[in-house]
């Protein structure tokens, strides 16, 4: 395919190709995968580039990096149109679509400050359950907080 964006980025040898994300939330897709640039990965973003399924979307190109399963279920939650390519030797060995898991533990933060996840003592691991994808809307199990993805946003450290 010859969509704009290849006129803007190369093409990369080795790594993970993140295509299809929503337009604007590519640098919150980074922020989530932990990267921060002083890791040494070279990483190239696209944003708002022309998409035929989209209208736009935004691209993370990461080289030498492979995903987690946690890393991927943190994507599915903000960039739930997101197709993961897997490169190697500048082919793509493998692609497929995140899906949004039923479940997130270990990976947020209650906004609760009362919550039983955010005591200093004995603190629970946290644990959400999604109960709605469009729009995202995550309850916490322990105490019931509706997180949206502007409170993903902000535990980011975006918004
Ligand atoms: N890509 C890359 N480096 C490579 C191979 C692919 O950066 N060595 C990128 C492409 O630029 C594209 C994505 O990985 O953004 C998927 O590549 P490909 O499957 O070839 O593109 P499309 O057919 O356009 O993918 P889709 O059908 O998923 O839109
Ligand atoms: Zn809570």
């Amino acid at each position: 395919m010859s969509s704009k964006s290849e006129l803007i980025i190369s093409k990369i040898r080795n790594g993970v190709v993140i295509d299809h994300i929503p337009a604007g939330r590519a640098l919150l897709v980074l922020r989530l995968l932990g990267i921060s640039g002083r890791e040494g990965f070279r990483v190239a973003l696209v944003m708002n580039v022309e998409s035929r399924k989209l209208g736009t979307k935004d691209i993370v190109k990461i080289e030498d990096k492979e995903l987690t399963k946690d890393e991927l279920n943190l994507v599915a939650l903000v960039a739930p149109t997101a197709t993961v390519n897997i490169i190697r030797d500048y082919e793509v060995i493998s692609k497929f679509k995140v899906s949004i898991p039923d479940v997130i533990e270990g990976l947020l933060k209650c906004k609760n400050p009362r919550c039983i996840t955010n005591q200093q003592r004995e603190p629970v691991r946290n644990r959400f359950r999604v109960v709605s994808r469009e729009p995202l809307k995550l309850v916490c199990e322990y105490c019931g907080t509706i997180h949206e993805l502007s409170d993903i946003e902000k535990y980011f450290g975006l918004a």
